[in-house]
């Protein structure tokens, strides 16, 4: 299981991203990590990851902890070494390479013959990427750049996978595409943390979700729930609300609705 608690994220050891996180993914789950831009998910992923120092961020408060595993302090290579990867925000692949060699170098802490099986074994989950296995990365489409950013996190076999806003800018029939496949990995035993601004997709996908605004978690449940909850409709299913109304922050909604319980 992935335990956060209490995280607190700094950059430039002034600016308080992350004001107390905490979330879990437990082993075999899919979790859906929602909430706007800005809301410190890119920055929750980067401490899982040890990517914090990269952009002058620090873990201040709180642990991570994975398994028997203390993730804060670990290098990125000692992390991915416990058995977590990630596809990271905005598909990072690279883009000189070819496909094929994207995968191999996914796969840098395996042996030549894991990488092979390896190989083999995306290849038939993603037909697209054999199809395309010695065209140069950087001219697959927007859908198929995800599939290799997510094939490629897989070469270090991984046993959690973080993926960073998989659907954003992707059209909706490449979206239900990678939902698909989200589910396939997760059936292969995988367990994942599913950020997305895309709340209907990753509520399908995940049986539990965390809603974060401005460095908090607002609102955690099971999917079934924040389906149904009215903010969560609101703000991030499109239901409900005035059209051509100005989009309030999800938490000036949450404070009023608050006030309104205190009032009445
Ligand atoms: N490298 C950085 N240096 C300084 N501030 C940053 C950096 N990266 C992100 N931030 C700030 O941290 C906050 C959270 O950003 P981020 O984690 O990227 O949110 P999200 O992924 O939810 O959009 C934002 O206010 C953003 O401007
Ligand atoms: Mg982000």
């Amino acid at each position: 299981m992935l335990d956060i608690a209490n995280l607190e994220v700094v950059y430039n050891s002034v600016v308080l991203v992350l004001k107390g996180v905490s979330l879990q993914v437990p082993d075999g789950k899919v979790v859906a990590l929602l909430g706007p831009n800005g809301a410190g998910k890119t920055s929750t992923i980067r401490a899982i990851t040890g990517l914090l120092d990269l952009q002058d961020g620090e873990a201040t408060k709180g642990s991570i902890r994975f398994g028997d595993h203390d993730l804060l302090g670990l290098t990125g290579d000692a992390i991915v070494g416990c058995g977590i990867a990630q596809a990271m925000e905005g598909r990072r692949i690279f883009v000189d390479l070819t496909v094929e060699e994207n995968l191999i170098a996914g796969g840098y802490r395996s042996t030549p013959a894991a990488i092979k099986e390896d190989l083999a074994r995306y290849y038939d989950r993603f037909p697209v990427l054999k199809d395309r296995r010695n065209r140069q990365a950087g001219y697959l489409s927007g859908g198929e750049q995800q599939m290799l950013a997510i094939a490629r996190a897989l070469m270090s076999r991984p046993k959690l996978l973080l993926l960073d806003e998989p659907s954003l800018g992707l059209a909706p029939k490449i979206v239900a595409d990678i939902a698909k496949l989200i589910t396939e990995i997760n059936q292969d035993g995988v367990s994942i943390l599913l950020v997305e601004q895309n709340a209907a997709m990753a509520l399908d996908v995940a049986s539990y979700g965390y809603v974060m605004d401005t460095g908090k978690v607002v609102i955690d449940g099971s999917s079934a729930e924040l389906k149904e909850d009215k903010d969560i409709q609101e703000f991030y299913l499109g239901f409900g609300g005035e059209s051509g109304e100005q989009k309030k922050s999800f938490r000036d909604a949450k404070l009023y609705q608050r006030r309104k319980r205190w009032l009445s």
